[in-house]
């Protein structure tokens, strides 16, 4: 699944001219009717809610609808206020991090028709601006004046790679956090959605996992610097909210995985990692070694249904306060679950090892999708072993294209 070849850096989808079906190619044969069918409910009233409430709006201007607002700690107060400041003019939505892992997904369900006319989709990565850099983080706001930010730019990684490098993913992670989300109120952005994650939650704790729970105590010590900087996401959301009425919240996803992940075996997350070792050890006739005891569980969602869900979050989620974007508990898998799912979709016929000197990382982090599931009841999540099966078929057959 190549972008075309006349695809820039900045990928724009604009979804009623010509650059849509520049972007065609991008999109392929594994995404399906489910991007229209996810919302069914969505569709037949909620939308037209939605563009009610938005008359409502003041003027649409950002600035001015900030003015206006009494900014309140209270939940029902913040959901009216940001449902007061949202403007009939067109969006221009920019994604940073717009080359990963969930910004391929987004471009793709926004290609295969979960775009709207009245949208202008923009896809950054740090070939446009180093958002460690509040100079070009500002430049990059300046030049695309996007009305709604989609933050999914991180410095991401695995266990591994979080045991090594705590100091560099506090310091990039907190760098590039605090200088969107201030280019974003600077320029009179109207919503911000960022995107926290399941791991960043206390280490010591009590299942399900939900989101008023984020700073309840210390992370798990392997992704103290991830943890704490992506919590500084939250704390940042209330801070713009309380002093300025701006509306910038959060998810909180479970492990993604999909097509275009990482799939480095020592730096990637657990399942694209364990799909190139099922790859190679099928090439080389070898034995698939699972790192840790295979007990660990892990929810994991698909990065195509969490790109449904981003838009979703985008258009009509109205509280600052975060919300988990998963599975439900009863489908969370342990490690050897996962590895046997990606032995069955690849075909793979050796020997399974657990390596149980290497580390296990944190033991679970069940999460509620209660929150979730009182929004959209009926959202239709992928199966796990369906998704396994589109991703490994994916890494097959873009192995030499590949991030790994
Ligand atoms: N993957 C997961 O399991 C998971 C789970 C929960 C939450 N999340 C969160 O989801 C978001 C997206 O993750 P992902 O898995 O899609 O990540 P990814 O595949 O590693 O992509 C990271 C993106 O961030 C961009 N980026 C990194 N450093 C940058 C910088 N200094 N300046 C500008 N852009 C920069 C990268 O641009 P280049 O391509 O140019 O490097 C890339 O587009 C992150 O916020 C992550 O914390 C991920």
């Amino acid at each position: 699944m190549q972008a075309c070849a006349c695809r820039p850096a900045t990928v724009r989808v604009c979804m009623c001219v010509h650059a849509r079906a520049c972007l065609q190619p991008v999109a392929k044969a594994h995404m399906d009717v489910r991007c229209r069918t996810a919302f069914p409910e969505d569709q037949s009233g909620g939308g037209d809610d939605a563009e009610k409430e938005e008359g409502k709006g003041g003027g649409g201007n950002p600035q001015e609808a900030r003015l206006q607002r009494s900014p309140s700690p209270n939940r029902k107060h913040r959901a009216l206020a940001m449902t007061e400041a949202v403007g009939a003019k067109p969006k221009r939505i920019l994604v940073t991090g717009g080359t990963g892992l969930v910004g391929r997904a987004i471009q793709e369900v926004v290609a295969n028709g979960e775009g709207q006319t009245d949208e202008e989709w923009v896809f950054v990565s740090s070939r446009d601006a180093d958002l460690t850099s509040a100079v070009e983080t500002k430049a990059l706001f300046e030049k695309h004046k996007p009305t709604h930010v989609i933050h999914l730019a991180a410095m991401v990684g695995g266990l591994f790679k979080n045991i090594r490098c705590n100091l560099d993913f506090w310091r990039r992670n907190i760098h590039i956090n605090d200088n969107v989300l201030h280019s974003a109120y600077e320029c009179g952005v109207q919503k911000v959605v960022s995107c926290l994650s399941t791991c960043i939650f206390p280490d010591k704790t009590t299942y399900p996992i939900d989101e008023t729970m984020i700073h309840n105590g210390p992370p798990h010590s392997s992704n103290f610097g991830y943890s704490y900087a992506k919590r500084m996401i939250d704390v940042q959301n209330r801070g713009y909210f309380e002093q300025h009425g701006c509306r910038f919240t959060a998810v909180i996803p479970t492990n993604v995985f999909g097509p275009h992940d990482n799939f480095n075996i020592e730096d990637g997350h657990v399942l694209p990692g364990l799909i190139h070792k099922v790859y190679l050890a099928k090439q080389n006739g070898s034995a698939l070694t699972v790192w840790g005891t295979g007990k660990p569980r892990r929810q994991f969602i698909y990065s195509l249904d969490l790109a449904r869900l981003f838009i979703w979050v985008l258009r009509e989620y109205e509280e600052v306060e975060p919300i988990i974007l998963s599975v439900g508990e009863e489908d969370e898998v342990s490690i050897r679950e996962a590895a046997e799912a990606i032995v069955e979709a690849m075909d793979f016929r050796g020997e399974l090892i657990f390596d149980t000197t290497k580390a296990d990382g944190q033991f679970k982090k069940t999460a509620s999708n209660a929150k979730l599931r009182h929004y959209l009841p009926n959202f239709q999540f992928t199966p796990f072993r369906q998704a396994v099966k589109e991703t490994c078929t994916w890494f097959s057959t873009n192995y030499t294209s590949a991030r790994k």
